[in-house]
């Protein structure tokens, strides 16, 4: 430290600058929905603050400027509409180009105030109608409001829309620099998780940045379906066609199975192209896999996989956290057995839904360098629920046994303004400061009883399941959990009393982390740990 010199100082105090900005400005969410119960002030200043943020050209509204926002959205709350025009007046913009943002962000408001749901739920179960609504993030599409409507999707042959298509390739691009500048070369072949939920808010984003990817662009017919891509030629592109393996949920292959076809449309038709193989590795690796291993076309240019017809899911989560595994490499195993069904169409265009393609899909995974998943919303990240590690995480174990490497792991943000990319390890740390160990996010979640311990103790083991799956968790988290919820004396009172059940399985997930060599800690604060986890079990005793 002695030698350090002054401008490496300054970088490293301004990049620790940023951590924290980003930190700070992270949305998080700060209790769970009530069901029937309308969003508080704050909830709603706090949304319609992001409303404002971003450009709505469907309602002829621009973003307001971000150093403005949290004031003009104040002033519109207390004085009203008129007074937040004047306002932004006063700092130079024309009312013309406000009041749109206000006049959206009054619907907003009003739509926020009523809440359907209950009502609905009833008038649902006595078998009435009820009245359709499209499901999204609110943010990306503040029509989803008023809750308490029948949810519906989206036309799977409008995915991906223009605007998705458009962000795809800043996120494709951002994907492909972060790796270059790492690994000093682009990825031969990336891991794509896709979901069905996720592509419905986005209206396609993962599905954009798969075919950007892939060099390719949608082209849609007479009838404005998108059915077919094309080849973005490799002068515009300007780099080469990155190999893809697509893992898609149950849900994605149900809800859009038109994009299912068009995503293997698009392999095909890059592995076809007459290009140097070392511009476009999709080709490289098909004609490999068909040279040396006598493979026909169809058998080497498989790339999209989900569960067998009719299956959900990878499982990867239940058996973590049942803590029935013993090895890892099981995890990425049972991922595969879950996944390998293949889904498209032959070259002669028949039909090849849901075959069980493993051998195919060993090949295919053994080649991945990076694995990635689009994380859309604010309100579910990686350490919320147990499907992000079931899915990132239970692909990249698996390459990691058939690459014989591990992969880099990415995941992007493309919620907020600028579109960020993270690796796994980054954003499990961002995650945890943000959430798990914020005081603002448990104390909105033990507001909830019984049920915000519970909500603490899944982030715990979510955060555990990216051990299991990926060694991504660092052991400062770790003590840092231990430190909050068992060390501290009241706060362990405070989730004996609410929730002894959750408080248990908490400490034992902290051992279960020790004991599989995830975290690396004294011997003094184990035997703490087993003590206060015998003594909930002694109470849990004393309840049954
Ligand atoms: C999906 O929308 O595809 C999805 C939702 C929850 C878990 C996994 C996938
Ligand atoms: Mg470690």
């Amino acid at each position: 430290m002695a030698n350090i010199r002054n401008d490496e100082r300054d970088a490293s105090v301004f990049a620790l600058y940023e951590q924290l900005v980003e930190i700070e400005e992270r949305l998080i969410p700060t209790g769970l929905h009530v069901f029937g119960r309308p969003s508080s002030t704050t909830e709603k200043a706090d949304l319609l603050k992001m409303v404002a943020s971003f450009d709505r050209p469907e309602a002829g509204a621009r973003a307001l400027p971000e150093a403005l926002v949290g004031d003009a959205v104040r002033v519109f709350l207390s004085n009203g509409t008129e007074a937040a025009v004047t306002f932004l007046e006063q700092k130079g913009l024309t009312p013309e180009a406000t009041r749109p943002v206000f006049d959206l962000l009054e619907t907003v408001c009003t739509k926020l105030e009523s809440n359907h749901e209950i009502d609905s739920l009833l008038r649902s179960l006595r078998g009435e109608y009820i009245e359709p609504g499209p499901g999204a993030d609110i943010i990306q599409n503040p029509d989803i409001l008023p809750t308490g409507r029948n949810t519906h999707a989206i036309n799977p042959y409008g995915v991906p829309s223009a605007v998705a298509f458009a962000r795809g390739e800043t996120v494709a691009n951002s994907l492909l620099d972060r790796y270059k500048t790492e690994n000093g070369r682009y990825p031969e072949a990336m891991a794509l998780v896709l979901w069905g939920l996720d592509n419905i808010k986005t209206q396609g984003e993962g599905v954009a940045q798969a075919l950007w990817l892939l060099g390719t662009r949608p082209v849609r017919d007479a009838l404005n379906r998108t059915t077919a891509v094309e080849a973005i030629p490799l002068a515009e592109l300007g780099r080469p066609r990155i190999d893809l393996v697509m893992t898609v949920s149950g849900i994605f292959r149900d809800l859009f199975s038109p994009t299912v076809q068009l995503l293997d449309k698009a392999v095909r038709l890059v592995a076809q192209l007459d290009e140097p193989l070392e511009l476009n590795y999709v080709r490289k690796h098909v004609l490999q896999q068909i040279e040396q291993e006598g493979s026909d076309i169809d058998e080497a240019a498989v790339r999209v996989f989900s569960n067998a017809p009719g299956n959900y899911g990878t499982n990867v989560n239940f058996m973590v956290m049942d803590s029935q595994w013993e090895r890892e490499e099981t995890l990425g195993d049972l991922f595969v057995t879950r996944k390998c069904f293949a889904y498209g169409r032959d070259s002669k265009g028949r039909s090849i839904e849901g075959r069980e393609a493993r051998m195919a899909m060993d090949r295919a995974l053994a080649r991945v360098e990076a694995t990635y998943q689009n994380i859309d919303t604010f309100e579910i990240g990686l350490t919320d629920v147990d499907h992000y590690f079931e899915y990132l995480g239970g692909v990249s174990k698996a390459v990691e046994k058939r690459a014989r490497a591990r992969p880099a792991i990415y995941l992007s943000d493309s919620l907020s303004r600028e579109v960020k990319i993270r690796s796994l390890e980054e954003t499990v740390r961002l995650e945890s400061r943000a959430k798990t160990l914020n005081p603002k996010w448990y104390e909105g979640m033990l507001k909830h009883g019984f049920r915000g311990v519970a909500e603490i103790e899944n982030h715990v083991s979510n955060t555990f399941g990216w051990s299991a799956t990926a060694d991504a968790v660092d052991d400062w988290i770790y003590s840092e959990v231990a430190n909050t919820f068992l060390f501290d004396e009241s706060m362990l009172e405070r989730l004996r009393d609410l929730n002894p059940h959750s408080a248990h399985s908490l400490a034992q997930r902290l051992l279960e982390a020790n004991g599989r060599g995830y975290w690396d800690v004294e011997q003094d604060v184990l035997d703490r740990l087993r003590e206060i986890s015998r003594d909930l079990e002694d109470q849990l005793e004393g309840v049954i």
